[in-house]
Parts: C-alpha cells; sequence; structure tokens
C-alpha cells in the first residue's frame, strides 16, 4: 500500500520534474537562491501552442516557431508564468481569452508577428502585467476602449506598425489633466515610433507634453513621422486647445412651476462637444438634500440643444419644464475635445409654492423650503459679458 502511494509520488516527481514540450528545453534558472523554471521552444516545426509545458514555468519563450494562432486559455496550466515571450513567430490571430488564468504575468511580448489586431480586453485577464510588446506587427488601429486595459502598463511598445491616431481616452490615460486624477500617475515609457502616423493637434499636444521635465512620459524614440496632416504632411503641426467653458450664470434661483433654461459656452480647437450632467441634488449652502429628489446623481442630460457659430466655439443649453424640487441642485457643462476636458458648476434652486394654475403641491416639496416671495425672485449672475439672455422664465 505505502509501497505503491511512494511509487506514484515519485513518479509524480519524475513527471514534473521531466516532461518538457517536444523541440522544447526545459531548464532551471536561478533568481537569488529560488530555482525557477524556464522553457524555451524554438523550432520552426513547432506549429501550435505546446499543451504540457510544466505548470510551474515561470517563463516560457516561443520564438521563432510555426505558430499562427494563440487559441482559447492556451496558457491556462502556467498559473505560476511571470514572462511570456512569443515574439518572431507568424502569429496573426489571438483569442480574446488566450490569457485566461495568466494572474501573475508581468511581461508580454509579441514583436515580430503578423498581428492585425490586438484583443486589448483580453487584458483583464493580467491585472500584473507591466510590459508589453508589440513592436513590429500590422497594427492599425488603436482603439479607444484599449486605455481600460492599460492601466497598469508602463512600458508599451508599439513602434514599426501601421498606427494612423491615437484616441483622446489615451491621451487621457497617459497624460491625465492636473487635478482631475486622485491616484499617482506611473511613469510610463512608450514606443511609438516608426508608424504612418496622421499628424493632427492631439498628436502635436502628446509629443510637447512628453517633452516637458515632469512629463509623466517617456518616449522611446521622439521623431514621429507624418504620413499626413490635417495641414498638409510638410507643414507643422496645428495646435491644439483645450477647451475653457463659462456658464451663463453660476447660479440660478427659479420659481417651482416655471421654466427654466440653463446656459453654457465652450471654446477650444478643435471645437468642443458639450454635455450636461447632474452633480448633485444640492443647491444650497448647508448641504440640505432637497426633499422629493429619489433620483441618482451624477445623472447624464441627454436632451440639449446645441450650436456652432463658428470654429472653435460652441454653446449648448437645457431647458427644464415646470420646475419642481427634485429639479434643484447642480449641474455641470462638461466640454470636451481631443486636448482636453473643462467643466464649470451651474447651482440651481427652486423656490416657492406652484404658479396661479398650478397643482396643489406633492406631500414631499412642502417641506423646509423658505416661504418665497410671490414676485420677485434673486438671480446672481455671472460677470459680464455672460449676463445677458441668462435663464428664461415664463
Ligand atoms: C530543477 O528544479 C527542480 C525543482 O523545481 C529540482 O527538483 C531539480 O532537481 C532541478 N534540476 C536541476 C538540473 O537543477
Ligand atoms: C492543462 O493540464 C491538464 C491536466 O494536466 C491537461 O489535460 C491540459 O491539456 C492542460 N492544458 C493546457 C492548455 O496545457
Ligand atoms: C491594475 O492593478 C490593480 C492592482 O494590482 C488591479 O486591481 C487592477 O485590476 C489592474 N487593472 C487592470 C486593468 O489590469
Amino acid at each position: 500500500m505505502y509501497l505503491v502511494f511512494f511509487l506514484h509520488i515519485l513518479l509524480d516527481r519524475f513527471l514534473v520534474v521531466h516532461t518538457c514540450p517536444s523541440f522544447c528545453t526545459c531548464s532551471n534558472g536561478t533568481s537569488g537562491t529560488a530555482e525557477l523554471r524556464w522553457v524555451q521552444c524554438g523550432d520552426p516545426r513547432i506549429s501550435t501552442v505546446p499543451a504540457n509545458v510544466p505548470a510551474d514555468t515561470v517563463r516560457l519563450r516561443l520564438e521563432k516557431t510555426g505558430v499562427t494562432r494563440v487559441p482559447r486559455a492556451a496558457f491556462f496550466n502556467l498559473s505560476e508564468l511571470l514572462f511570456l515571450w512569443l515574439a518572431y513567430n507568424a502569429i496573426a490571430w489571438i483569442h480574446p481569452s488566450s490569457f485566461v488564468n495568466l494572474r501573475a504575468l508581468r511581461e508580454l511580448r509579441l514583436d515580430g508577428n503578423g498581428l492585425t489586431a490586438f484583443p486589448w480586453e483580453g487584458l483583464r485577464d493580467t491585472p500584473r502585467l507591466r510590459t508589453l510588446g508589440l513592436h513590429n506587427n500590422r497594427l492599425a488601429s488603436l482603439p479607444a476602449h484599449a486605455a481600460l486595459f492599460l492601466l497598469n502598463v508602463t512600458y508599451l511598445d508599439l513602434s514599426s506598425n501601421r498606427l494612423t491616431a491615437l484616441s483622446a481616452e489615451l491621451l487621457d490615460l497617459w497624460f491625465p489633466i492636473p487635478g482631475r486624477e486622485e491616484r499617482s500617475v506611473p511613469r510610463r515609457i512608450l514606443g511609438l515610433h516608426d508608424n504612418p502616423w496622421w499628424c493632427d493637434c492631439r498628436l502635436s499636444l502628446m509629443v510637447s507634453l512628453s517633452t516637458s521635465p515632469a512629463s509623466p512620459v517617456v518616449l522611446t524614440d521622439r521623431t514621429l513621422t507624418c504620413k499626413g496632416s490635417p495641414t498638409g504632411t510638410r507643414a507643422p503641426f496645428p495646435r491644439c486647445a483645450r477647451p475653457s467653458v463659462r456658464p451663463s450664470a453660476t447660479r440660478v434661483v427659479s420659481l417651482r412651476g416655471s421654466n427654466v433654461i440653463l446656459r453654457c459656452h465652450a471654446t477650444g480647437y478643435p471645437t468642443p462637444t458639450l454635455t450636461w450632467v447632474k452633480t448633485s441634488k444640492r443647491a444650497d449652502c448647508c448641504g440640505r438634500d432637497v426633499p422629493g429628489g429619489g433620483e441618482e446623481v451624477p445623472r447624464n442630460l441627454e436632451s440639449s440643444l446645441q450650436g456652432s457659430p463658428r470654429v472653435g466655439v460652441r454653446w449648448s443649453l437645457i431647458s427644464l419644464d415646470d420646475l419642481a424640487s427634485k429639479d434643484a441642485g447642480e449641474y455641470r457643462c462638461r466640454a470636451r475635445n481631443m486636448a482636453g476636458i473643462s467643466e464649470a458648476p451651474v447651482k440651481l434652486t427652486v423656490v416657492g409654492v406652484t404658479r396661479i394654475s398650478g397643482r396643489p403641491p406633492k406631500k414631499s416639496q412642502r417641506t423646509p423650503l423658505k416661504k418665497p416671495k410671490r414676485t420677485r425672485m434673486t438671480l446672481s449672475l455671472a460677470p459680464p459679458p455672460y449676463q445677458k439672455k441668462l435663464s428664461i422664465y415664463n
């Protein structure tokens, strides 16, 4: 009985130590005193990701093989893996769930393959990833959602691909607007050169931000060549201006039952887009919750009117009809362009009982509001020239 047991253990031990995928070498590396399993496969006869890699492997190099695809859960058994080097194969496709269970992975290198797309969402499975090498592939786009999965990546090499544009999301991730980010921003190293960039003002902003001494980003090579630009290939980069936003009034006091229009004006280049968000249910000094407002904040306000009288200028207004107590609170007008985001608050206070024909006030609305004056209301305005045409009252 015991003999069988020991034999079993011995056999297990034997197998663990000595199984190694065909055409691969398995060896022990050292890190300090610890013995670490390294597996290296570099034979062109290998055409699929080997399945029987020892489970205690910390470094797997699969290089210069004939592998063309990385299938789903290809490294599922390798939860101790720290380094996965898949460079210089013929990989053209990676399943979005290829990296499932690689919880410890620090470094993923896919340089020198034939990737035309990378499954960014697959990085969800590698929360400890710091280094991602995609140098020398055929990536043609860097989608906005990639920014969600690159939060912890501090070394990203995208050089020698076919990239033409950077998204605003990545610019915001790499160069957060000072004061907006609570967490400390890690220093990152980015390789972006040798791509056919469309040199718009966002790219020029990125290059100029990266040259400042306090830049959170270091480019491995600052010479980004332009394949095209809005002003012609040879012209200098156009300049972006981060948006600046001004509401027509920062404080509005209005009667219950009336209609009010909140207006906001922004400048920037390229012309910013404007959105409205309700950020708080409190408009008064004392932090009292406005009764009757069971709504969730922040809440995006969908229906706004906008216009752009000329390049670089945009206005927007939202109309709140038949004001009720629940409409009181803080509204923010948010302007965004490829160079950044800026916003400004408007505080709306709702006072008084309903107008002449009004419905009887609801119970919840009756409580602690001050007794209103019927015909007068206070209205604090922003300084001129934004005093005119502020809020429209019925
Ligand atoms: C490699 O490491 C294993 C433990 O991980 C050990 O049992 C084995 O003897 C080592 N082999 C060599 C050649 O050092
Ligand atoms: C993981 O290990 C199991 C059992 O040892 C094996 O059947 C399976 O093929 C392995 N999967 C991979 C992707 O290596
Ligand atoms: C970033 O790291 C934190 C802490 O290790 C982890 O909780 C989070 O999931 C990681 N995020 C991503 C997108 O990998």
